[in-house]
């Protein structure tokens, strides 16, 4: 192990010089205009598994391309599935990055880009300890099958398809991701939690056209009035959720869970500070860590009505629209959530206006067993690398992927993230810290290592 280490050790420059180039690409996945740079992605991500000692193919979709390499070694070893994404968020607004974020920068210890963290630097901590085993050790310790998807950040259906027409070829003993985040600086976590999540889109249609507010001012529904009045409707002044029936499923923590949390260490300054904020606000009764992690939640992320530019202008306005996610926690599902929200929203819409209510993707929550002998072997991975013991936590964001491997492969997954939830990760300035990404590449190689010594439950 120690040689592996070593020989990462002298290669971190030339490491980071190759995920400058894979940073490089701009790889927007929900914007058509970058459909040629997603398939140089996937290019640059074959020869990446190919340099790495994996056996790798391009598999088209009617969407963006999935890129899959596997090494195997014996099929009495356990065998893992690595997953990760090359596709980025839209890197908008573009005049609040430092430096431009498809030219990759290093500053104060950070490699700023979109992707750095979310999940081109993550993922490619894999590739590169896998290529370390092979170049050291001629061979790895069981056997890795790798699957990078383009769909990530654009809530893409292809992959599940995917996984659904290629059972035998992706058949492995547990999945392992790095596309989540460590707890604190330097305190690495293992996910044991994320949280589900639906989405959805609100359109009202009031009058065919903008009237006078003058002349027909009071005759008729405003659609912007009308849709301020139902989202408005959706959080009480006690942040609890107003939807009959929201949380009727919701598992709530244990008190084993709740001590675990309280004793996490957790500065609210240093949070507000994070987030660039003045107060928390939240559902009454539970921490900002839990309200974060383990509690349901419903946001509107966008609003879009009526006349918005500079001056007065006293109309009706024609037409509003909303985007709203609830974040759902274990046991709700995504039907009820949706149904639940589409019912409430639509009672409170006032005659005369016409409504539409249009379902995105949704995924339910996901819990991993913490006593998994997996886990325990991950556990010792990450104390090698980072020096510290992980901490067991949930996360508050979704990655779907999860669910469908449980239900479509009958596999759990573990989340080792080696990023920080403070690198900016789809906002402007997105970065990594260097000392991660190396730290992260050798929990990578630890990982191998210790996972082979698990004997898989077939
Ligand atoms: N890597 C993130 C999810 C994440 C980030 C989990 C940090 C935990 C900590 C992933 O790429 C992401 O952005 N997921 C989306 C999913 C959605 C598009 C279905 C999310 O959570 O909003
Ligand atoms: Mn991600
Ligand atoms: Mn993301």
């Amino acid at each position: 192990m120690q040689q592996i280490l070593d020989f990462l050790t002298a290669r971190q420059d030339t490491a980071l010089h190759e995920l400058c180039q894979f940073l490089r690409i701009p790889s927007v996945s929900a914007d058509s205009a970058y459909i040629p740079q997603m398939q140089a992605c996937a290019n640059w991500v074959l020869q990446a598994m190919t340099d790495a000692g994996l056996q790798a193919t391009i598999y088209p979709t009617a969407g963006h391309p999935i890129v899959y390499g596997e090494r195997l070694v014996d099929p009495a070893l356990p065998t893992v599935l690595i997953y990760g994404h090359y596709d980025v968020q839209p890197p908008d607004p573009l005049d609040l990055w430092t430096t431009p974020a498809f030219e990759p920068t290093i500053r104060d210890g950070r490699l700023y880009a979109r992707g750095a963290t979310d999940d081109k630097g993550q993922l490619f901590t894999h590739l590169k300890s896998i290529q370390a085993w092979m170049q050291v050790n001629g061979g790895l310790p069981l056997n890795v099958k790798v699957l990078i998807e383009g769909e990530e950040e654009c809530g893409g259906v292809h992959l599940d398809d995917f996984l659904k027409s290629h059972r035998e070829l992706l058949r492995a003993d547990v999945a392992v991701v790095s596309d989540t985040s460590q707890y604190g600086d330097g305190i690495p976590a293992i996910t044991c939690g994320l949280r589900g999540i639906v989405a959805a889109e609100v359109r009202l249609r009031g009058p065919a056209k903008d009237l006078h507010s003058g002349v027909y001012g009071g005759s008729l529904a405003n659609p912007v009035n009308a849709l301020t009045r139902m989202c408005g409707a959706l959080i009480g002044p006690d942040g609890r959720v107003q939807i009959p029936g929201f949380y009727d499923d919701v598992l709530d923590l244990t008190v084993e869970e709740r001590s675990g949390y309280a004793s996490l260490p957790f500065s609210e300054a240093d949070f507000l500070k994070e987030v660039g904020s003045g107060a928390v606000f939240g559902e009454q009764g539970w921490s900002t860590l839990e309200r974060r992690t383990a509690r349901p939640t419903c946001d509107i992320n966008g609003i879009l009505g009526g006349y918005t530019g500079e001056g007065p202008k006293t109309i009706i306005p024609s037409k509003a629209m909303a985007k709203i996610t609830c974040r759902l926690v274990p046991r709700m599902t995504p039907q009820k959530v949706l149904d639940g929200l589409e019912s409430f929203l639509r009672a409170h819409c006032p005659p005369g206006i016409e409504f539409e209510f249009r379902r995105f993707h949704g995924c339910e929550a996901f819990v991993f067993d913490p006593t998994s002998d997996w886990l325990v072997a991950a556990k010792r991975a990450v104390e090698t690398a980072f020096g510290q013991p992980p901490v067991l936590f949930r996360e508050g964001g979704s990655i779907p992927v999860v669910l469908s491997f449980k239900q479509i492969l009958g596999i759990d997954t573990l989340l080792l993230g080696w990023g920080r939830n403070s690198d900016n990760l789809h906002s402007p300035d997105e970065h990594i810290h260097l000392q991660d990404f190396h730290r992260g590449t050798r929990a990578s190689a630890c990982l191998w290592q210790e996972l082979a010594t698990v004997r898989p439950a077939r």
